[in-house]
């Protein structure tokens, strides 16, 4: 079968294995139709990415069929549609015993740490695999795990119905934030600089959109937050000074959720902390966020349609990634198809 490997960084290529089998009672086969192209992936192929190890093959984004299953398999059966939950977790250590097996010590992310979706076929454990609505176009279908990110921002902001929240950067994550925010209630401001992605915002449901570089951003948002700030603040610009501003434009009593991998420090003051009681978290991949998505996407509720940028098939996967790199701002997904 074909892989869609990162050999060393700057080595993308499509290589020859051999095809997995079930081989636990509890593993599924999973036929791969669709993995969608993060911008971790591009960092991956690129070198950038702390985490990731080669070679790799890529791909935490991604859906299938299921194919075969081992006979203790009882929740999904062949010929299923499904989404895979990329993460490996121990069940042991204290944040797994705290319900989070996103922040795992021993935490492995399937096209990161270990093998990932870029592949024809994969075997995964039964309980990586959740069932998806057979109706769901699998470009529509491969949305759900970057959504997951957006509702595990807005989960752990604490977004509340009312809550005037901020979303900094319109990329892909910052549009799965709006989305997820407006789903729970909340008003929703979004922040970009460039003004196609505020399109896209508004089109997802923001309710107001800045643009830092023609408009104040901190005047805007209190403005329309009758002074107070935001209520929430989802950082998914992700630099130091994204995150010097989170603190700083919102609200008392408010949380704010920091999404970036970047490991230069920011300079805050704690006071700023400390006189508004602001909760400040890290929001990392997702806990529990695939059956809420999911549901979200059986009732119609995600505004799926037209978010897929492009399609490539397998054969085209270099040019794939070399789209990204070259059109960021009209960029929201790019999958690849198998
Ligand atoms: N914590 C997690 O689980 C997790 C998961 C996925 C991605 N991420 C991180 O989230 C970040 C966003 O990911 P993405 O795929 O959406 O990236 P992206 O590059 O598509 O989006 C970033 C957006 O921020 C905008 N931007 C840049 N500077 C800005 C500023 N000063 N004000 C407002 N907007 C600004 C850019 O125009 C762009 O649209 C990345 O840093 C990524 O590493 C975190
Ligand atoms: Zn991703
Ligand atoms: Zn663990």
């Amino acid at each position: 079968m074909k892989v869609g490997i990162v050999e060393k960084p700057g080595v993308l290529k499509i290589a020859e294995r051999e095809e997995p089998k079930v081989v636990g009672p509890q593993d599924v086969l999973i036929q791969v139709k669709r993995v969608g192209i993060c911008g971790s992936d591009v960092h991956i192929r690129h070198g950038k990415n702390p985490f990731a190890t080669y070679p790799r093959v890529w791909g935490h984004e991604f859906v299938g069929i299921v194919a075969d299953a081992g006979p203790a398999v009882a929740r999904i059966k062949k010929g299923d549609h499904v989404v895979v939950e990329p993460i490996v977790s121990c069940g042991r250590c204290y944040a797994c015993r705290q319900g989070r097996p996103n922040i795992c010590e021993t935490l492995a992310v399937m096209g990161v740490h270990i093998d990932g979706g870029c592949q024809e076929y994969i075997v995964v454990p039964q309980e990586k695999a959740h069932r998806l609505p057979a109706k769901t176009p699998w470009d529509e279908a491969v949305l759900v795990e970057p959504f997951t990110i957006g509702a595990q921002a807005c989960h752990r902001g604490n977004v509340q119905k009312g809550d005037y929240v901020l979303v900094m950067g319109a990329g892909t994550i910052g549009l799965t934030a709006v989305v997820n925010a407006k789903l729970a209630g909340a008003k929703v401001i979004a922040s970009d600089l460039v003004d196609e992605k505020l399109h896209y915002a508004a089109q997802c449901g923001a309710d107001w959109t800045i643009n830092p570089q023609s408009q104040d951003l901190f005047a805007q948002v209190r403005q329309i937050s009758g002074g107070m700030g935001s209520n929430v603040t989802i950082d998914a610009v992700c630099n130091q000074k994204s995150f010097e501003d989170a603190v700083e434009i919102t609200s008392a009593a408010g949380r704010v959720v920091e999404l970036s991998f970047n490991e230069q420090p920011s300079a805050i003051a704690p006071v700023g902390i400390i006189k508004k009681e602001l909760a400040i978290c890290g929001s990392r991949l997702q806990t529990h966020r695939f059956p809420i998505v999911i549901d979200h996407l059986e009732h119609g509720r995600l505004p799926l349609a037209g978010f897929v940028t492009k399609v490539f098939p397998l054969a085209e996967m270099v040019e794939a990634f070399d789209y990204v790199d070259k059109n960021n701002a009209g960029v929201r997904k790019v999958v690849i198809s198998l």
